[in-house]
């Protein structure tokens, strides 16, 4: 008889390898993947065949259970496999809910909008009295968001600000516009479409810092200096990443984006935040951007969010969303998405995850600070709450990416049962930590003894 979910054992909650690795069904679906699908699918990531998961931990199609560092890409912040959401869901089925509306009214979508309102810290006034829009990927938060920073400049007297400032080094998805708002060159380069009047700034990198024309390195103060350079009268609104996730967790100065923050007000420039990758806990504070205490006109929300299935929401200022037109989508607010997000937001307030992402976290990056003096290869640890990137360098003295040595620690710890995101970064050589927010102290030291261990033996060979 084939076995179903309900006959299984639960899923265990320590790193368990019961075959060699890959096994054989993931091994059969890389096949299938490879004849199917564009290669990212089959070789981006280790071969790794999700099933199941409870928690930190995920099991794979052939049974063996890893230790979760990616939250599958940063989205199951309230862990894997989580009960009252799967409640909702045998809940939703069993009464035969319909799960799709468009845009006629559901009791979830509006319900969700509400909760996500009020979510917005209190400091940020006028946003907090905005609305949401509810979507389905982060890459359409972006595009919506950009648009309607532009058409409310249009709309009180501003058609000039129609520009949006984006930063060197960001990801903001990978439709037209959010991909020409990433400034990561891969991502759009050969792809067409040229948007001129999305530019790029230089972002903040105190780490390896831009050079001036005879050979100084920028410091903090250069880079604020530079917001001055910004065209304001021809820009709508700037758009950043709380911390660029894609180009290795680099995170920005407070006093530059306070900086900048300043600037927008002074000059009328609306100010875009994407936190689809920081936001729900993750850094430690439900909203990335409440690190900064600047404050969004437009705020572009995904992944964690709802956890398990598509869902993503733009909140603006109300007289920005109030105006607009044209707002709907096939799937945005899907029912079964929102009525799993309302449950996810409810499990991440009530069982006080941010907290856990803060206290866990800051155990992390003394952990990882304590590596740097072990490991000549580990040029730098930036962590925030449960997010972070390792730098895997050839040495700390040229900072020089080794993203070779980068792929073999993220094989070495899949050996070992910790899963990890393919390396990231610019140099494609820094090492993504990004564990659900459930994960104990405990549960983390076992990670990192991994990385430890698996560091020292690339360092070896
Ligand atoms: C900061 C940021 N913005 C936007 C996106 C795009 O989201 P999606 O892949 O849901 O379109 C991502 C995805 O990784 C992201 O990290």
């Amino acid at each position: 008889m084939a076995q179903t979910v309900e006959t299984l054992a639960p899923v265990k909650q320590q790193i368990d390898i019961v075959t060699e690795l890959p096994g054989p069904r993931t091994l059969a679906l890389q096949r299938l993947s490879e004849d199917y699908e564009p290669v990212t699918f089959a070789h981006g990531q280790v071969p790794f065949g999700f099933r199941r998961g409870s928690g930190a931990f995920v099991e794979d199609v052939d049974g063996n259970t890893f230790l979760d560092f990616t939250s599958g890409v940063l989205v199951a912040n309230i862990g894997h496999g989580r009960s009252k959401v799967m409640e909702k869901i045998e809940q939703m089925a069993r009464d035969q809910e319909i799960t799709n509306s468009y845009n006629f009214l559901n009791p979830y979508r509006p319900a969700l909008a509400r909760l996500l309102m009020e979510t917005v810290p209190d400091y940020c006034a006028d946003l907090r009295v905005g609305k949401a829009f509810i979507l389905t990927t982060g890459s359409e938060t972006v595009e919506w968001a950009m648009a309607m920073a532009i058409r409310h400049q249009g709309q009180t007297g501003h058609p000039e600000k129609k520009r949006i400032v984006a930063f060197e080094g960001a990801f903001h998805g990978r439709t037209a516009g959010a991909r020409h708002a990433g400034g990561i060159e891969g991502v759009s380069a050969g792809y067409g479409m040229d948007i001129p009047d999305i530019v790029h700034t230089p972002f903040p990198d105190l780490y390896r810092p831009k050079q001036h024309a005879d050979g100084r390195a920028y410091t903090l103060q250069d880079y604020i200096a530079g917001i001055q350079g910004i065209d304001a009268g021809s820009t709508a609104a700037v758009i950043f990443e709380t911390y660029q996730g894609a180009a290795g967790s680099r995170m920005f100065p407070a006093e530059y984006l306070q900086a900048l923050a300043a600037w927008c007000k002074r000059n009328g420039v609306l100010l875009i935040v994407d936190e689809v990758q920081a936001s729900f806990g993750r850094t430690g504070k439900f909203y990335a951007f409440e690190h900064y205490e600047v404050q969004p006109d437009l705020l572009c929300l995904g992944k964690g969010i709802s956890g398990s299935v598509p869902l993503a929401a733009v909140i603006a200022r109300r007289e920005i969303i109030a105006s607009q037109g044209g707002m709907s989508s096939t799937w945005g607010g899907n029912i079964l998405s929102s009525a799993v997000a309302l449950e996810t937001i409810k499990v991440l307030i009530g069982e006080k995850l941010t907290e856990n992402a803060a206290r866990v976290g800051a155990f992390m990056e003394r952990r990882f600070r304590g590596m740097m003096d072990r490991h000549p290869t580990l040029g730098d640890s930036r962590q925030m709450g449960l997010v972070g990137g390792l730098e895997i360098v050839t040495d700390r003295a040229s900072k020089a990416p080794n993203p070779k040595a980068a792929e073999r620690v993220v094989m070495g710890c899949y050996r070992k049962g910790l899963l990890l995101i393919e390396p990231i970064g610019l140099g494609g050589n820094v090492i993504r930590i990004a564990p659900p927010l459930v994960i104990t102290e405990d549960q983390a030291g076992v990670g990192i003894d991994i990385l430890d261990g698996v560091m020292a033996q690339v360092e070896a060979e």
